[in-house]
């Protein structure tokens, strides 16, 4: 049984599902599995929409928990969980990534006497205050297999006392999906992608060509719940980086609304220059990246791709749990946290740099099937 609850999971289930698919075709040892998605993202643009586009059967299994605080998410999704726990008696509980569902499903698994395994193990931003460092630190206390992307998770793991026989290096699993998915990305026109997904269709679109323009994405609650912080970010945005190139902003739920309460929305839905476009689907914002001059964001997923399609990016958090993307290991990230004068410093100097794409090791698009060996030959 595997649980998933929020945009980043979809990516990350779908190869493994798959992978299953293809060792149940081959093999008399077959693995029945179960999708339970907790319904923490619920809109049809940060949910179904990754379902179609990847081929993800329908979950099995509906907790329809949605939106609430840290706890609400957290407790809901326990106790529905532990009913379904019950009921189906699965030998392995399979959690991924670090959203609530991760925190959620690993106490619930191993209070039911579950076997748990966590896809994307290991990774650490060394800051507590972020709600998914918490859903790491539980998950990765509790699982039995530890599936880690990259080496440095091994050795936080083994830093922390994790026990060498539980830890799995796998490699990447979003790699598998990336890998699976950018033909279909490649017949996509970013002239269409913006005229469907625009969220102001009057707006005029400038012309948008390679390595002219660039992608901005922010969700964070450390950059967008704070009114001051989300302001010089935003006017910095506004009043420099949208004066040398088109800015495309598929903009988070949780952006939108907090642009809405600070008073912020006028100050940029009114610029010719700043596109802002509903959550996009997959095979779009991958699309885009592609060709991007540069993206700005602080979501984990985008560093890992950047970093594979060679695409400078400026990350906006002061820490990651991905040191592998960054530069100085050689990927394409560099972190500027908040602060303007250091994005500004250097935004600047990436705008002259060239791509270099690169791949960390095992980032070879057959992590799932890494994954579904070690499950299937366990113990
Ligand atoms: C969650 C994950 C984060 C992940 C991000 C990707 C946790 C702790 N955080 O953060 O790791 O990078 O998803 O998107 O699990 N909302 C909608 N429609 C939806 C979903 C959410 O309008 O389909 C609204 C909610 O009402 C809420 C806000 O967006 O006000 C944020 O949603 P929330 O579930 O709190 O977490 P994210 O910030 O999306």
């Amino acid at each position: 049984m595997s649980v998933v609850g929020a945009r980043p999971n979809f990516m990350k289930i779908a190869p493994f599902i798959r992978a299953i698919e293809k060792h149940n075709s081959i093999s008399d040892k077959k693995i029945e599995h179960l999708l339970v998605h907790t319904g923490q993202h619920y809109d049809v643009r940060m949910s179904q929409k990754f379902f179609d586009e990847l081929n993800i059967p329908p979950a099995d299994i509906h907790l329809e928990i949605g939106s609430g605080t840290h706890a609400e998410q957290v407790g809901y999704t326990m106790i529905a969980l532990e009913k379904v726990i019950r009921e189906h008696k699965p030998d392995w509980l399979i959690i991924v990534g670090d959203v609530n569902a991760v925190c959620a499903g690993s106490i619930t698994a191993k209070k039911e006497h579950v076997n748990l395994a966590h896809i994307e193990a290991g990774l650490r931003s060394g800051d507590i205050t972020m709600p998914e460092e918490v859903n790491r630190l539980v998950a990765d206390r509790l699982a039995d297999l530890l599936f880690t992307p990259d080496k440095i998770s091994n050795e936080n793991l083994l830093k922390e006392g994790v026990s060498p026989e539980r830890i799995k290096f796998v490699g990447n699993i979003m790699i598998d999906t990336l890998e699976n998915e950018i033909h279909k990305a490649k017949k996509l026109n970013p002239a269409d992608i913006i005229s469907e997904n625009i969220l102001f269709t009057e707006q005029e679109i400038p012309d948008i060509t390679p390595l002219n323009y660039i992608i901005l994405t922010l969700h964070r609650p450390s950059n967008v719940d704070d009114k001051e912080i989300f302001s010089q970010i935003i006017y910095f945005i506004k009043n420099e980086v949208s004066e040398k190139y088109p800015v495309i902003w598929p903009i988070h739920p949780r952006a939108r609304k907090r642009l809405e309460e600070f008073g912020l929305w006028n100050e940029i839905v009114a610029l010719k220059n700043i596109l802002l476009l509903h959550p996009l689907g997959y095979h779009e914002l991958l699309r885009l990246n592609m060709e991007a001059k540069m993206i700005l964001t602080d979501s984990g997923g985008l560093q890992e791709e950047a970093t594979v399609l060679g695409v400078p990016c400026l990350t906006l958090r002061w820490n990651t749990e991905r040191p592998v993307t960054l530069k100085k290991y050689g990927g394409a990230s560099v972190l500027v946290g908040n602060n303007v004068e250091r994005i500004r410093e250097e935004f600047y100097k990436t705008l002259s740099e060239d791509r270099k794409p690169t791949r960390p090791e095992l980032w070879d698009g057959h992590t799932a099937e890494r994954i579904v060996d070690v499950l299937v030959n366990y113990g």
